[in-house]
């Protein structure tokens, strides 16, 4: 099991993430502290072997950001319907069914649509040799996934419930035993909150949910 040490504090006065955010800084609608807090928390995982996984990369900024400090020794996988958010449900709440309808707010990036060529172009600045970008709507391409090992850092940022359930159901199981599972909607969204919850206690795990360094960033460590 890795072991997950002192947080530096101040991201602000860490040059290296700030040039990592400024690179792929019009391929990511993650904010500046949390863009960092996602580097520093993989930073510890760059001796773990295995692939990385982003479900829900919109324009790949963040995938791309996370070959920098986690190297091209290996895979990255990229999942997005490139053609935005499904619709939100109920289970989603009032927040997400409100945001969907809201066309006109800054935070609505055209329901999170990017063309795949956004995606491409992200990784082709980054340090990644071996990628593989799937299109398509989770359920349908990740029950099909080809992935011949197992995964090191697991991030999920598709918003919904059954987009979060179906990231848990079909990736889970492939994570490395103690692997990270980085949840960037927890903090933000009721229907992923509520999804990772089902998930776990559906299979009985006995996983605890952590906040990374004080900021918007949950993950979990893979447990059995
Ligand atoms: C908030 S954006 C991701 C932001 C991105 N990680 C970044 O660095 O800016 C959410 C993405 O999830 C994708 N998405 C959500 N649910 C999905 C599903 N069920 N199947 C495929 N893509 C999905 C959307 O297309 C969108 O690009």
């Amino acid at each position: 099991m890795f072991s997950i040490s002192d947080a530096v504090q101040n991201y602000s006065k860490n040059t290296r993430y700030k040039r990592i955010y400024q690179k792929y800084q019009n391929y990511t609608m993650i904010p500046f502290e949390n863009f960092a807090a996602n580097l520093e928390l993989c930073e510890k995982f760059k001796e773990m072997q295995g692939c990385v996984i982003e479900c829900g990369v919109w324009r790949g900024g963040m995938s791309a950001a996370m070959t920098e400090v986690l190297g091209n020794e290996r895979t990255y996988y990229l999942f997005d319907s490139f053609e935005g958010l499904p619709d939100a449900k109920e289970i989603d709440g009032k927040e997400a069914l409100q945001w969907q309808k809201d066309k006109n707010a800054p935070n609505y990036f055209n329901n999170c649509t990017a063309e795949i060529e956004f995606a491409q172009e992200a990784m082709s600045l980054s340090k990644a040799d071996k990628v593989e970008i799937i299109k398509g709507w989770f359920n349908e391409t990740l029950p099909s996934a080809t992935i011949n090992e197992p995964i090191a850092v697991l991030r999920l940022d598709g918003d919904w419930y059954d987009s979060t359930m179906d990231c848990m159901e079909n990736l889970y199981p492939k994570v490395i035993e103690g692997g990270l599972v980085l949840m960037d909607d927890y903090y933000f969204w009721d229907g992923f909150s509520k999804a990772i919850h089902d998930y776990l206690s559906k299979n009985k795990l006995p996983v605890r949910i952590s906040q990374w360094n004080n900021s918007n960033l949950y993950y979990l460590l893979k447990k059995s």
